[in-house]
């Protein structure tokens, strides 16, 4: 009950914040899972971290670039694509599925593991609003 006010306020206070709904619905599951507070600076330097896995070097910007509002281009693949910022790209980080889904995705293979509710809201919030 108590939760659910909560997220019915924080989305009226977001109104007019793109990619406001979404994000915070995520970012109170990962506190309701223990994790938080969180920060976009915390975010930033994971996502521009080399980790390991496959003994090779991998990093979220070996597909999406370091730049969030321009795009960037699939390390396998070569596909481009799109821009991470929802600034400029009104459709990221609207649908809580997508975005678990391709956290899940990703962090196995950047990684070589599933991030924790802790590293998905930093992530989130650094891409969300990187100046936060
Ligand atoms: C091997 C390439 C690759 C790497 C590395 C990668 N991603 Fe992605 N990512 C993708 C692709 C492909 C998509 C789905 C296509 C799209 O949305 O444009 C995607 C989508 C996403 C989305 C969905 C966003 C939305 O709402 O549309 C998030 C969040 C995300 N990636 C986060 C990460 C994080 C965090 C890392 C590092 C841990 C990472 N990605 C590393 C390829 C990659």
């Amino acid at each position: 009950m108590h939760h659910r006010l909560f997220a019915i306020l924080l989305l009226a206070a977001s109104g007019g914040t793109l990619a406001g709904g979404a994000a915070d619905t995520l970012l109170q599951t990962y506190r309701d899972q223990g994790a938080g507070p969180f920060q976009a600076e915390t975010g930033r330097t994971l996502w521009t971290k080399s980790f390991t896995a496959k003994d090779e070097p991998r990093g979220c910007t070996d597909c999406h670039g370091t730049d969030l509002t321009r795009a960037g281009r699939h390390r396998k693949t070569g596909k481009p694509i799109q821009p991470m910022s929802p600034a400029v790209n009104p459709k990221r980080l609207s649908d809580p599925k997508k975005i678990e889904k391709w956290f899940l995705r990703n962090c196995k293979w950047t990684l070589g593991r599933e991030c924790t509710p802790q590293e998905k809201g930093d992530y989130l919030t650094y891409l969300r609003n990187p100046d936060n």
